[in-house]
C-alpha cells in the first residue's frame, strides 16, 4: 500500500518534470522523497543501480530520466540516444523487479507513435506503422522501456505503468534558443524583442502546423494520480486532449509577454508534422483531467522566465 511514508525515488528530480513531480509531491505530505544526481548516480552504470537499489529499497520508482534533445541532437548522436536511454530505463525497471519495487512509473514520449497514425493519437497506435525517422533512436528505446513495463504486468502481475506525456512546458524550462522546444523559445524571443523596442520577431515555418502543450504541474499532478490509483492498463497518454496552430500559439505568447511588434514567418524553414494531438480519453475515464489553460501556464511560465532571467544570460542566441 503506497501512503505518505512510502519510499518515493523519484530518478531525474533535477530535471523540469522530475522537479515538478518532486515539489507536488512535498506539497501533498509525502515525507520520504529521494533523488541524485547523474554525477552522484550515473544510471547508465548498471552495477552502481544496483548497490543503490539494494542499499535505498524504493518502494516506489518514479523513471524520469532520459537522455532528452531536439531533431539535431538525435540526428547528430543516433547510438547515444538509443543506447543511453535503454540503459538508463533498463537498470531502473531491473533493479526495481529485483528489489521488490511495488510501484514502478515510465514516463515515454508521443513520439512513440508512428509518424502517420490517424489523429488523435490513441494507445493502440503503438507498432502499428513506421516511426518518424529523425527521433526513432529515442521513440525506439522509449518502446523498449513501454514493453519492459508491459511484461512485467503480464509476467508478474505488478502495478508497473507507462505514460506519455504530449509537448510538455513550464517552470524549469529550457531557454537556450540552441537546444530549447518551441514555446519556451518564443517566450525568450518575444521578451527580448519587447526589451529591444518591440523589434519584429521572425518564426520559423509557415505558422500553420497544429501542436498540443501541457503544464508540467498538470504531469506532475498525472503521475501522482497514477502513484495512488492502480490503473488497470500499462499505458496511458498524457496531454489537454487540445491542440492549436503555431501561429495561434504566437499570438498568446506576445499577449502574455507585452510585445507590440510585428510577427514574421520564414516559411523557407521546414514546419515539421502537421498535427500531432494526443487522445486523452482513457485517462479522463479514469479521473484524471488537466487544470491549467494555456494562457495561465504560459502567463506562470514568463514570470518563472523573469525571476530566474540573470541564469539564461550566458545562454546563447541562435
Ligand atoms: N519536456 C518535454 O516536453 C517532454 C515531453 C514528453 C516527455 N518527456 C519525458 O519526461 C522525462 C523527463 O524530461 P525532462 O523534460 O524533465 O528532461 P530534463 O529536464 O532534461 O531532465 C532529465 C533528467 O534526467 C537526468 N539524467 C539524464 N541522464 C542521466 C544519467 N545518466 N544518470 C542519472 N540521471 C540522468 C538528469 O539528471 P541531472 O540533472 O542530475 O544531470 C535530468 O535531471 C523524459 O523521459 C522525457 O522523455 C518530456
Amino acid at each position: 500500500m503506497i501512503s505518505k511514508e512510502s519510499k518515493i525515488y523519484i530518478a531525474g528530480h533535477r530535471g523540469m518534470v522530475g522537479s515538478a513531480i518532486w515539489r507536488q509531491l512535498s506539497e501533498q505530505g509525502y515525507t520520504n522523497l529521494i533523488g541524485l544526481s547523474s554525477s552522484e548516480l550515473d544510471l547508465k552504470d548498471q552495477k552502481a543501480v544496483a548497490t543503490f537499489f539494494e542499499t535505498e529499497k524504493p518502494d516506489v520508482v518514479i523513471d524520469a530520466a532520459a537522455k532528452v534533445g531536439g531533431i539535431l541532437a538525435n540526428n547528430s548522436y543516433p547510438y547515444q540516444f538509443l543506447m543511453e536511454n535503454m540503459q538508463i530505463q533498463n537498470n531502473l525497471i531491473d533493479a526495481s523487479l529485483k528489489n521488490d519495487v511495488e510501484k514502478f512509473i515510465f514516463l515515454g514520449s508521443s513520439c512513440i507513435y508512428p509518424k502517420l497514425a490517424p489523429q488523435p493519437l490513441k494507445e493502440d497506435y503503438l507498432l502499428t506503422n513506421s516511426l518518424e525517422p529523425t527521433n526513432e533512436w529515442y521513440a525506439v528505446a522509449k518502446i523498449t522501456g513501454i514493453k519492459a513495463v508491459e511484461s512485467i504486468r503480464k509476467q508478474f502481475g505488478k502495478d508497473y505503468v507507462s505514460l506519455m506525456p504530449t509537448n510538455l512546458y513550464g517552470t524549469h524550462d529550457n531557454f537556450d534558443l540552441n537546444t530549447s522546444h518551441v514555446l519556451p523559445a518564443m517566450i525568450r524571443k518575444f521578451h527580448e524583442a519587447k526589451e529591444n523596442g518591440h523589434a519584429p520577431v521572425t518564426l520559423w515555418g509557415s505558422g500553420t502546423p497544429m501542436r498540443e502543450f501541457l503544464f508540467v504541474d498538470d504531469m506532475a499532478a498525472s503521475v501522482i494520480f497514477a502513484l495512488e490509483n492502480r490503473l488497470p492498463e500499462h499505458l496511458y497518454n498524457v496531454g489537454t486532449g487540445v491542440d492549436l496552430t503555431i501561429k495561434e500559439l504566437a499570438e498568446l505568447i506576445q499577449k502574455v509577454t507585452g510585445h507590440t511588434g510585428e510577427i514574421l514567418w520564414d516559411s523557407e524553414k521546414p514546419d515539421g508534422t502537421p498535427r500531432k494531438l494526443m487522445d486523452v480519453s482513457k485517462m479522463h475515464e479514469l479521473g484524471w483531467k488537466h487544470k491549467v489553460d494555456l494562457e495561465n501556464g504560459i502567463a506562470r511560465t514568463y514570470q518563472w522566465f523573469l525571476e530566474n532571467i540573470n541564469n539564461f544570460k550566458e545562454m546563447k542566441m541562435s
